[in-house]
């Protein structure tokens, strides 16, 4: 029943959206959200400019748009830590997901 769903797992839950789905719409339709604190108030609904939904990404989404480029090359974020922006990412396969701490969820941990 659920064949042409993907997977997503965030905050060890496992949700089923469909292929194109929004990240981060499709994280909040399912009571997650993609933000820490009170970024969860304070962000840009989905603009790519506020920054604050960045998560770590584990599988194939859409390329980086122009604005998320833009965002994540400007502090707190820095391109190289590889986070993505979930307002400006299309899920296209099954995916892991993870947020750092930190407004933005900058401070990425890398595990050693
Ligand atoms: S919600 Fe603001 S950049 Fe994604």
């Amino acid at each position: 029943m659920h064949n042409n769903r993907l997977k997503i797992e965030f905050n060890s839950k496992t949700i089923l959206v469909k292929k194109n789905s929004n990240l981060r719409k499709a994280l909040k339709e399912n009571s997650l959200l993609p933000y820490n604190g009170m970024s969860t108030y304070l962000n840009c609904r989905g603009f790519g400019t506020c920054g604050t939904c960045a998560v770590m990404v584990e599988g194939k989404v859409s390329p980086k748009t122009k604005v998320e480029k833009w965002r994540l090359n400007f502090p707190p974020h820095n391109e190289k830590d590889g986070l993505r922006l979930a307002c400006q990412c299309k899920v296209l396969s099954d995916l892991k997901i993870t947020k750092f701490g930190g407004f933005w969820g900058q401070n990425k941990v890398v595990s050693t």
